[in-house]
């Protein structure tokens, strides 16, 4: 099979790819990323080589080029992963994350029904039901909960849900949408709350923890969101959403604390800043239905998982190291500027 993955010089993608052509050996993966600020080529190095993989550095906002790929390629499934990604980003300027997040998504369905694909999948997330209050331990996000968003962020992934259901009634798209809880592990890029922390810790840099740390995260080793997301485009029914979680739920403060604490650090790098504006209190998923029909669970502890991530980070300086001296950005340069 052919599979064109957008996104893949990003955090879940890259991973996504390196699991599904080891898992995989006869099919063929084009990943499809713009390279923003948050893709990294430098991640997909080492397959850049394998038959089996090609990188297009190409916008899903792009029409035209979407529909020459589209149709050079024929591919057999689609999964997008293409995203601005980063709440705290979208709350300074939403525009961006509508026109990707949203017409990108739509310019790649308009694709998959003019070359007639087998399956659309959206990689979507568990914060399009907004949040849930902290007091209430026995509530849950099911695929029931009613849409309900609260950031530019959030609202744009939510827009980009419906109009897959849209595409999936209308016209028959054969789509599935995943909603998936916060991922940690390796190649995240060091923004988000888990490597932010573990790279200033080894800086001795402060922690920026927002308000009191008290909000809740439900934490999901990436590999598991990979096999997830595997199964459903292979054996997920056609027009569903599929949760994905791994009922992990934690404090921000309790992962800093952690992450100190494995890096032996003091406690008095953490320092609470400022709240983010409108911030969502709690996040918890539900994973009966997919646990239920496809057999998924999250096979990855998290005291487990975070060992492994901050080992990576360990292991991996020069990837973030690039990232925060901005050279990873000179690496497209380097391998495609004299092709
Ligand atoms: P990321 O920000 O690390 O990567 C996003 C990738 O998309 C980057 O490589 C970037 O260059 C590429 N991209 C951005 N705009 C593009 C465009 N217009 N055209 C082509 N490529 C473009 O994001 P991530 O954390 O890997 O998230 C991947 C997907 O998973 C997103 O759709 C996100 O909403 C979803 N998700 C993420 C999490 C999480 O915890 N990170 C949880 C649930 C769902
Ligand atoms: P983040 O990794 O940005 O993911 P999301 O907002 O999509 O859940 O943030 C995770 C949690 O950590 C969120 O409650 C905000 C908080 N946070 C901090 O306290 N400090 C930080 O520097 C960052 C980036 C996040």
């Amino acid at each position: 099979m052919n599979l064109i993955v957008t996104g893949g010089a990003g955090f879940i993608g890259s991973n996504f790819i390196f699991y599904y052509l080891d898992k995989h050996p006869d099919d063929k993966i084009i990943c499809v990323d713009k390279l923003t600020y948050a893709g990294n080529l430098s991640t997909l190095e080492p397959i850049m080589d394998n038959p089996r993989f090609k990188f297009v550095k190409l916008d899903i906002c792009d029409r035209e080029n979407i529909y020459k790929l589209f149709n050079d390629e024929k591919p057999d499934i689609v999964i997008n992963f293409a995203a601005e990604s980063h709440v705290d980003r979208s709350i300074e300027d939403p525009e961006i994350f509508l026109r990707t997040n949203i017409i990108g998504t739509s310019v790649l369905m308009d694709a998959c029904i003019k070359f007639g694909i087998k399956r659309y999948h959206q990689v979507s997330t568990d914060e399009v039901y907004g949040d849930l209050p902290i007091d209430r331990p026995d509530l849950f996000f099911t695929e029931q909960t009613p849409i309900h968003t609260s950031s530019p962020y959030s609202s744009s992934k939510a827009s980009a849900d419906l109009l897959v259901m849209a595409y999936n009634r209308t016209y028959n798209l054969p789509a599935t949408i995943s909603r998936c809880s916060n991922n940690y592990g390796p190649y995240h890029f060091p923004e988000k709350l888990i490597p932010l922390m573990i790279v200033n810790c080894l800086h001795d840099k402060p922690l920026p923890v927002y308000g009191e740390g008290k909000n809740i995260r439900d934490w999901l080793y990436v590999e598991d969101h990979c096999k997830a997301i595997d199964l459903i485009i292979r054996k997920g029914r056609v027009g569903e959403v599929y949760n994905v979680g791994g009922h992990n739920e934690m404090k921000n403060i309790d992962i800093v604390k952690l992450i100190v604490h494995e890096l032996g650090k003091s406690e008095d790098l953490i320092t609470f800043v400022k709240d983010r504006k409108g911030h969502d209190l709690r996040y918890a998923i539900d994973p009966t239905k997919i646990h239920d029909e496809l057999g998924w669970y999250p096979e990855t502890k998290f005291k487990d998982g975070i060992k492994l991530t901050i080992k990576w980070y360990l292991e991996n300086k020069s990837w973030w190291e690039k990232i925060i001296s901005g050279e990873y950005k000179n690496y497209y340069q380097k391998m495609y500027g004299e092709r």
